[in-house]
């Protein structure tokens, strides 16, 4: 981990009180998206928290992309969207759970992933764990290995690393 990366990354997050709302501190990542040496930083972190012999990043709709994708082309690794219902067109497996605002169902084409192929699972933000431990259900569905979890920010408060470790998911890295 670079220190002066943690940094920068975390200064150019941004506490938005009561949204979407209240009661809610809101982590809005849209200014270390618009820094070009920010958002460099933030996918210079991840790539580099991953294991080596990735074959395939998977990130989750919709933030989970701005990172998942960057990520790959860094590690050489293909892309792989989770997307939230009604959006990918062919044969889809499903997982519902609850998220911090409600109830969310998650969805992955039944071939995307080769059975055996190394998965690494990227998102912005690690809250309740939900997100992360629905994507890791559909990576297991299609025969994959799910080798490492890769986030940008964790609030550890809200216990998702427990949550994962309850689920087996005991190899999760957040940059800050
Ligand atoms: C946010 C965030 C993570 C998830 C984390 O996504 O991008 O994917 O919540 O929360 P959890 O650990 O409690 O599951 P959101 O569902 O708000 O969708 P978005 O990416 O489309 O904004």
């Amino acid at each position: 981990m670079n220190a002066a990366n943690k940094a920068l990354i975390s200064s150019l997050i941004r506490d938005i009180p009561d949204f979407p709302k209240p009661g809610v501190l809101f982590k809005d990542i849209t200014p270390l998206l618009a820094s070009a040496a920010g958002y460099r930083a933030a996918i210079s972190e991840l790539a580099a928290s991953a294991p080596a012999g990735i074959d395939v990043v998977v990130g989750m709709e919709a933030r989970g992309f701005i990172f998942a994708g960057p990520v790959a082309l860094e590690l050489g690794a293909g892309f792989v969207p989770v997307r939230k219902p009604g959006k990918l067109p062919g044969d889809v497996y499903t997982q519902t759970f609850s998220l911090e605002y409600g109830d969310e169902t998650l969805a992955v084409h039944t071939d995307a992933i080769l059975p055996g192929a190394k998965v690494l699972v990227i998102d912005d933000v690690l809250a309740t764990g939900g997100t992360i431990g629905a994507t890791a259900a559909l990576v297991n569905r299609l025969g994959a290995e799910l080798v490492a979890v890769s986030v940008l920010l964790e609030l550890s408060f809200l216990g998702g690393r427990e949550h994962l470790a309850g689920l087996g998911i005991d190899n999760t890295t957040a940059v800050i």
